[in-house]
């Protein structure tokens, strides 16, 4: 095979993810350093303060259609700390996972809690998207990415179709038609105005195992 024609294939996957790159969102002014899985509509942004020994993180997560998208921020799917979301009509439900084994993981219970960002989350006709605050999020038990970690891998994932008790956050989940890991830059994610957008949160979501 001759070089030219055996490059583009080597590179074809890295062109249907898009590395980590800064996105504004328009309603609520708060910028994240965002994946975009550009070949779903899958994003995930994350938020971070401007020193790095904080607990806490704002995200948007989101996509097109009825699925549901979800991140885990340990990079794996097993034994880390996952979040996944999906919209249910104008609203959007969520919860935090955790498993041991390849399957629906069951939700996580801990001292985190989510918080949602009203003027961030929304369901529109191109998209929708969750904006919160992850309280505790960052953990020191390696199930999440760590505070002063600098580059890291997050894992996402997604189904074009909703789960199946979609009105429920704590519903079973179905099996991601779309995975994969990236790895990210967090220095990328910090902002001076972290405090001023940690304000817009609500108080924080109760969730129902
Ligand atoms: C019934 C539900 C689920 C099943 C059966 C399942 C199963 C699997 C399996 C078998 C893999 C290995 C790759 C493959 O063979 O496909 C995998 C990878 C992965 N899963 Fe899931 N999964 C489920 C739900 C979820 C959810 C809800 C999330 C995130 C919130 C998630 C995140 C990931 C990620 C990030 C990977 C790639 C990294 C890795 O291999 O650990 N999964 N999953």
């Amino acid at each position: 095979m001759k070089l030219s024609t055996f490059i583009p294939t080597l590179l074809a996957p890295a062109a249907l993810a898009q590395a980590p790159a800064p996105y504004t969102d328009a309603k609520s002014g708060i910028t994240f350093n965002t994946f975009t899985d550009t070949k779903t509509g899958y994003f995930f942004g994350l938020a971070l303060p401007a020193n790095s020994t904080g607990t806490d993180f704002i995200a948007t997560i989101g996509g097109k259609g009825t699925g549901w998208s979800g991140v885990s921020l340990g990079g794996d799917m097993k034994n880390k700390l996952l979040i996944v979301a999906w919209p249910n009509g104008q609203n959007i439900l969520s919860s935090f996972r955790k498993t041991a084994q390849f399957g629906s993981p069951a939700v996580a219970t801990g001292a985190f809690t989510q918080s949602t960002i009203a003027n961030g989350t929304y369901v529109n006709s191109t998209h929708w998207t969750y904006t919160f605050l992850c309280s505790k999020c960052i953990t020191t038990d390696k199930t999440t990415f760590g505070a002063a970690d600098t580059t890291v891998s997050l894992g996402y994932a997604l189904n074009s179709v909703a789960p199946t008790q979609k009105t429920s956050a704590a519903s079973a989940i179905n099996k991601h038609s779309t995975e994969g890991k990236y790895t990210t830059d967090l220095s990328k994610a910090r902002s001076a105005n972290f405090d001023t957008w940690k304000a817009y949160a609500a108080a924080p979501v109760v969730f129902k195992a």
